[in-house]
């Protein structure tokens, strides 16, 4: 059994100039994959709202509905280290709240830390959850939770004051204690003077190639999500294609009774047979 990655195995990798890997995952069969092939960090983003329940915003994930998918990928997850996303209201009314849900993810779930969304005006909450003895990541540029009051989903920090108000909160969450701050759709030149700034770990995704590490929604890596291909995706599969591709087959299997066929059916002894066929006949 691979040995269980760690914060300081990640500020290592950090301090080597070794990149590390993120990606989201939302069930057991896929997180035994992904963490067999190696990837650093697994998070179990409430993406999962649009991504797997097809949901149009992450709003409507609630902690039981993370709770349930993180305990699935931490189950399947030996080596990669563990993010619970807190999901929309879990951690913004009050910093009580904040704690008890990270201390349901880490209790209930048994994943390795959480993530939240939001610079300065959330470090309080962060404080607390760190003090409990919970490792954050942090989550800066577009907020998807906040998509609304920032105007959309679009590149965050393209005004100077802009990039200035993400670098003051990334410096900021890393004063709350944060281990790693996550950057979404930040232009890359401010990504990479954030990460020179920074002493923890930075995260990108759509935040060009100056970061620590490197993340991708699952869905949009390997070609599973078809509402839309956000620019900075990579596509390394078309399994979306090789899935319909198998379901046209099986519907045309069925259609000309190709399947099932003998193979793929068991068989009775004679005398139980017979036993049976008097019976049938008689009813
Ligand atoms: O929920 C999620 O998948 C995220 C990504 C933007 C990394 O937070």
């Amino acid at each position: 059994m691979p040995d269980k990655l760690t914060i300081p195995d990640l500020m290592e990798k950090m301090a080597n100039g070794e990149p590390i890997s993120m990606i989201t995952c939302y069930d057991y069969p896929t997180a035994r994959i992904i963490d067999r092939a190696g990837v650093d960090l697994v998070l179990v983003g409430d993406s999962v709202a649009m991504t797997v329940l097809g949901h149009k915003t992450t709003l409507p994930a609630t902690m039981d509905m993370m709770i349930i998918f993180a305990e699935a990928v931490a189950r399947g997850c030996e080596r990669a280290f563990v993010i619970g996303d807190m999901p929309y209201m879990s951690y913004q009314v009050s910093v009580s709240e904040a704690i008890r849900n990270a201390g349901r993810y880490m209790a209930e779930a048994a994943v390795d830390c959480v993530k939240l969304e939001g610079g300065r005006a959330m470090c309080d909450a962060v404080r607390g959850i760190v003090h409990a003895g919970i490792p954050v990541m942090g989550h800066l540029g577009l907020t998807p939770q906040s998509a609304s009051a920032i105007g959309g989903y679009k590149v965050q920090g393209r005004s100077g004051q802009a990039a200035i108000n993400i670098l003051e909160d990334a410096l900021a969450l890393q004063d709350a204690g944060a281990y790693s701050v996550l950057l979404e759709l930040v232009p890359a030149r401010i990504t990479e003077v954030i990460t020179e700034k920074l002493e923890i770990p930075t995260i990108s995704i759509g935040a060009g190639a100056g970061a620590s590490g490197f993340c991708q929604i699952f869905h949009d890596a390997v070609g599973m999500f078809e509402a839309f291909t956000p620019r900075h995706a990579k596509q390394y599969a078309s399994i979306g294609a090789q899935i319909r591709e198998a379901m046209d087959q099986f519907v045309a299997d069925i259609k000309d009774r190709t399947y099932p066929g003998p193979e793929h059916s068991f068989k009775v002894a004679s005398d139980a047979l017979n036993e049976f066929l008097e019976y049938a006949e008689k009813r």
